[in-house]
């Protein structure tokens, strides 16, 4: 089934994480509806020549609450290094609005970014991280998925908020997450 033609039904995600209840997903791979509503109301704050970088499309459930409350003059770019996602994509009319890229982002996307939403493996984070506080303005929103912060040991996303100072706020979903806005400081790694 092609999510962007039906989505699953959505199921208490402890069935994926066995964490705790009272949380919503899709599937093991789909984030929270939790954490897509923060993305959509992010970007529903944005101003109107807004530009979002995406990491990790996969099956498009942040993409798409993205997409449904963006206006025309914003602008979206998701990335996914499986070409299987991007085919999904096939049915969404090509537009100015919406590019999906097989790959990664460089720090040519993160110069625009405006808001940066990280959703590719969790082994990609740090690499994806340093390129947002490296590259993208002061005012960049920043939302990370997959932060896991309530375990023992800390993420390697976890060590880099912590270790940069990072402002923001921790969520509280299964997978964990957290929204952060850019510090002035630059190239301190
Ligand atoms: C957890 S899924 C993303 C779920 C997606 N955000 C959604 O809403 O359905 C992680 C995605 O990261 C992609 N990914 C994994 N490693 C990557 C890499 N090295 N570069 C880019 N994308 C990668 C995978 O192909 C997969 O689609």
């Amino acid at each position: 089934m092609n999510p962007w033609v039906n989505e699953a039904p959505l199921v208490d995600e402890v069935e994926f994480s066995g964490k705790w209840t009272g949380f919503n997903a899709w599937n093991i791979m789909s984030p929270e509806l939790e954490f897509c509503n923060v993305a959509k109301y992010v970007t529903k704050s944005l101003h109107d020549t807004a530009t979002i970088i995406e990491t990790g499309l996969g099956q498009g459930y942040v993409t798409r609450r993205v997409l449904s409350v963006m206006k025309d003059t914003q602008r979206l770019i998701t990335f996914d290094h499986q070409e299987r996602w991007l085919d999904m994509v096939e049915n969404v009319p090509p537009s100015p609005q919406f590019n999906y890229e097989l790959g990664q982002p460089g720090y040519l996307d993160m110069v625009t970014a405006d808001f940066v939403i990280l959703d590719s493996e969790p082994s990609r984070r740090k690499e994806e991280l340093s390129l947002w506080f490296n590259h993208s303005p002061p005012h960049s929103m920043l939302l990370v998925h997959d932060t896991f912060h309530d375990s023992i040991e800390d993420s390697d996303t976890t060590r880099f908020i912590k270790r940069h100072n990072l402002q923001g706020w921790w969520f509280d979903n299964p997978r964990g997450s957290f929204l952060g806005v850019h510090g002035r400081v630059k190239n301190v790694l």
